[in-house]
């Protein structure tokens, strides 16, 4: 933790890299941690493509009601809340994210890079007319024109949102550190910025509590602690001494 408090506070323009482990000590699965990821319960490949919207379109939906349902059950934790405040004090420039949960947004955190889209949104996959989150609960899954409402997120197979990946890759480039919060960074275009960030000179530091692929690029790894733990062990070192 020290040599990660010293790059914190040596660092001009620090980058945070979020995945699922970020939101699960607010309560919600992440995806492929054992025994406990969404992908142990469901299969991907049935729901979470355009395929099965199109084709498995009851299935598509019950998931995607489920997945929000559970969503707005829970809410940021102290780790999203002090990300917000050190962007404020400028101790961090931003946050790229792979969840759709919306928690950095709702914690105060105002430049989010969300990758994959979030639940904050709702269009037909048809005509694109947008819908708003509680008609979705409330059970409207069709629009006027026929076609199936949808939450903006990012399904398998589809495009990332072009201006947010070319905002995360300046981001990352400009990094002079980057640190990975909560993702097993396994799953692609996603998974390239820590390596933009390191090739362009940034340190990188990976907090997962199992080890990754990127694991070998890093700078610091920390597998021994919980997320919530390290940012608010930070975050109470760096107001009693700063
Ligand atoms: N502290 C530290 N690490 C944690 C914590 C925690 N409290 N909770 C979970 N983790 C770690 C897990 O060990 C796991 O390695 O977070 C990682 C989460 O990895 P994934 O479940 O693969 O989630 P993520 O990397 O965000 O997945 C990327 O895959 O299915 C798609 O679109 C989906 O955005 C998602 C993408």
């Amino acid at each position: 933790m020290d040599t990660l408090r010293r790059l914190l506070q040596e660092a001009n323009h620090t980058i945070i890299f979020t995945g699922a482990g970020m939101s699960t000590e607010s309560g919600l699965p992440d995806f492929r941690s054992k025994d406990r990821g969404l992908w142990e319960k469901f299969n991907p490949s049935e729901l979470a493509n355009v395929h099965a919207l199109l084709h498995n379109t009851e299935e598509f939906t019950n998931f995607y009601r489920y997945r929000l349902s559970e969503i707005n059950k829970y809410q940021p934790h102290k780790g999203h809340l002090i990300l917000a405040e050190w962007e404020k004090t400028g101790r961090i420039k931003g946050i790229i994210t792979q969840n759709v949960d919306a928690f950095h947004h709702d914690a105060g955190s105002s430049n989010v890079m969300e990758l994959h889209g979030s639940f904050r949104t709702f269009h037909c996959h048809n005509c694109h007319k947008e819908y708003e989150r509680n008609a979705y609960l409330d059970g409207q899954t069709t629009c006027d024109c026929g076609g199936t409402i949808r939450p903006g997120i990012v399904l398998f197979g589809e495009n990332l949102p072009q201006d947010t990946f070319r905002k995360a890759e300046q981001e990352a480039s400009k990094a002079d550190l980057f640190i990975v919060l909560g993702s097993s960074l396994s799953v692609s275009p996603a998974n390239m910025f820590p390596l933009v960030a390191k090739e362009n000179g940034a340190k990188l530091v990976i907090i997962n509590r199992e080890s990754t692929d990127y694991d070998m690029y890093a700078d610091v790894v920390i597998q021994d602690k919980g997320i919530k733990s390290v940012l608010v062990e930070l975050d109470d070192y760096f107001r009693f001494t700063e």
